[in-house]
């Protein structure tokens, strides 16, 4: 599957990521289908994606949506409780809680149900790729990859794009342009087995972890240290606390 052959885009799961991504893009004129497993998570889903703070009825209103694209952009999402909803999609992103038990059981039930040319992501905060690809057949291995975006998807720029050795060429080229048509920032990441968090997370829980051996070692305080991040990198939260533990003041 090249890039621009895709057209319509499974979600596998339209929790606060999954609604964030099929929002961004339906806005960048992709047909979606959102996968989830009942009418209630549906229903919130589809509240979060048109009515909540990040949704497309507040982006609007502050002027971050053009009223034309998102009034072209609601009717291009669909959704569905069934898992046979997914079969004719060209690219399917995963957004199934944190669990790698999880994903690799949802990955193996739809790999016999999709179309098998359709290009799977996953949107793992950090397990390999290979690992959640564990199960499915050795013919979608080199349509498989990774997309690691932020919360929350509509304001946050950033999006990982991860490829294993057998990712093949056309499938990075192709969740590259989904990402970058959605409005995306592009980082590419090698996968690497046994670490967990590609870049951004491992590099934030480095620092974190720094922060904390400073707290254990009583050379600053949590506030201080987030005072710090924020007032000399320009950080809008630190790591402890609400806007960086250190109130409205800031
Ligand atoms: N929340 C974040 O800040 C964030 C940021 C980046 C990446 N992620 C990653 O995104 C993924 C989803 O996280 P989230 O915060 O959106 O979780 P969430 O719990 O808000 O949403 C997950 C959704 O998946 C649904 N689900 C569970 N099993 C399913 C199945 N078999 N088929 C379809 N839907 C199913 C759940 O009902 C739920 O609505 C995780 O891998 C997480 O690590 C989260």
């Amino acid at each position: 599957m090249k890039f621009e052959q895709v057209q319509t885009i499974g979600v596998l799961g339209g929790g606060v990521m999954g609604g964030g991504i099929a929002h961004v893009l339906a806005v960048a004129g992709y047909n979606v289908v959102v996968r989830d497993l009942s009418d209630e998570l549906i229903q919130a889903t589809k509240d979060s994606i048109f009515e909540s703070r990040w949704g497309m009825k507040r982006a609007v209103e502050i002027g971050k949506l053009p009223f034309d694209r998102a009034t072209e952009a609601i009717p291009r999402i669909s959704f569905s409780t069934e898992l046979s909803a997914l079969k004719d999609v060209d690219f399917l992103i995963e957004a199934v809680p944190e669990r790698l038990d999880l994903k690799q059981k949802v990955f193996a039930e739809i790999d016999g149900i999709v179309n098998p040319d359709a290009i799977f992501v996953s949107n793992t905060s950090g397990f390999p790729i290979v690992d959640i690809a564990r199960d499915v057949s050795a013919s979608r291995l080199p349509l498989f990859g990774g997309m690691h975006f932020s919360n929350p998807v509509p304001s946050m720029k950033m999006c990982e794009v991860i490829y294993t050795p057998q990712t093949s060429p056309d499938t990075i080229e192709a969740i590259r342009g989904v990402a970058e048509r959605s409005g995306k920032v592009i980082c590419m990441v090698k996968d690497a087995p046994g670490s967990y968090g590609f870049l951004l997370n491992r590099v934030f829980a480095a620092a974190r972890r720094e922060a904390e051996a400073i707290v254990d070692a009583g050379i600053a305080t949590p506030e201080d240290i987030d005072r710090a991040m924020m007032t000399g990198r320009n950080w809008p939260a630190g790591f402890f606390g609400e806007r960086g533990g250190i109130g409205k003041q800031w």
